[in-house]
């Protein structure tokens, strides 16, 4: 029996759904139950009907669901899957800021550790960052967490101050403003589409920067044929099956360079370990309760913002 076909027979019998980011390869997109970006991922881990969520993806998202699922079993196929931007934030750091801005609100990314979420005010996600942050009374002081590329986004787009903290995703960083200038001038017609994890100078050539999501819908306008995509490449086999007559155009990793263009950590899941996991019901994301409870607040109140 195909892996495809033992992964559903095992769904079914023990209620499970497999939940996925864009940036999983292809074959583990196809055997999810719903793929999406993290604010989506998070909201529908937050209403699934299901005793097993398998998160398909990295850490820290796999954290959020169970924070926001704690009565259901979540499971993370490789638990090495982190994430080089929650990882450029450490809890214990966080706090000892913390305690020298005690007139800040901590806005942080979901791309960060659960100790740090239970240290923060309130997340946001790509999709809803601006929103968030524009919810906040303008005077507010403002420390953002973790990823320097986004704050200084939000910071040009909002016109506010916020202190950054100094941290960035290893694959979103390695895009050159060189490359995609390159790129447009092959493919003059092609609109250049960034994720805001990427370097200033990168975003200012965006014809718009988003979340995957927010990525993904920008192609469905009928002007939209070409694209040059700034972002990680797991997100072309969505890309491709919703837009099959459009042209998408992938910027070459830097040579020597391992993490351009993909991440390795998504790039772990895999359909024998998506079997394995669910087969063996392990391993579990496990989060003591009071650091769970304390990161909710945080993630609910997101939640809360964007309904
Ligand atoms: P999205 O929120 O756009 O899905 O991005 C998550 C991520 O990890 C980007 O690197
Ligand atoms: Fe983290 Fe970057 Fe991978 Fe996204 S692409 S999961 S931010 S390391």
């Amino acid at each position: 029996m195909d892996v495809r076909e033992k992964i559903d027979i095992l769904k079914r019998e023990k209620r499970a759904i497999i939940l996925a980011h864009y940036y999983t390869s292809p074959e583990v997109q196809q055997v999810a139950d719903f793929v999406g970006d993290s604010l989506a991922l998070s909201e529908k881990a937050a209403v699934a009907d299901a005793d097993i969520i398998l998160f398909a993806g990295v850490r820290f998202m796999a954290e959020t669901a169970k924070v926001l699922s704690p009565s259901k079993k979540v499971l993370l196929p490789v638990v090495e899957a982190g994430c080089s931007l929650a990882d450029s934030c450490d809890a214990a750091e966080l706090a000892r800021v913390k305690a020298e801005n005690p007139d800040h609100l901590v806005v942080s990314y979901v791309n960060t550790s659960v100790e740090v979420k239970a240290l923060t005010d309130i997340c946001c996600t790509s999709s809803n960052a601006l929103k968030i942050v524009e919810s906040l009374p303008k005077d507010q002081k403002i420390l953002f967490v973790p990823d320097r590329n986004l704050g200084s986004y939000i910071n040009r787009c909002t016109g506010r101050d916020m202190k950054l903290w100094d941290g960035a995703c290893l694959v979103h960083e390695e895009f050159s403003a060189e490359k995609i200038r390159a790129l447009k001038a092959l493919h003059p017609e092609a609109v250049v589409l960034v994720h805001p994890e990427c370097k200033a100078e990168v975003v200012a050539l965006a014809d718009y920067a988003g979340s995957t999501a927010g990525i993904l819908a920008y192609c469905a306008r009928p002007e939209v044929q070409e694209v040059i995509v700034v972002t990680e490449s797991g997100i072309l086999y969505e890309m491709e099956s919703r837009y099959p007559d459009k042209k998408f155009y992938l910027v070459e990793p830097e040579k020597g360079c391992e993490r351009c263009v993909s991440c390795k950590d998504m790039k772990l899941v895999t359909l024998d370990n998506i079997y394995q996991t669910l087969l063996n019901e392990s391993p579990e994301v496990v989060i003591d309760e009071e650091v769970r409870t304390a990161a909710e607040g945080s993630i609910r109140r997101m939640l809360g913002i964007m309904v």
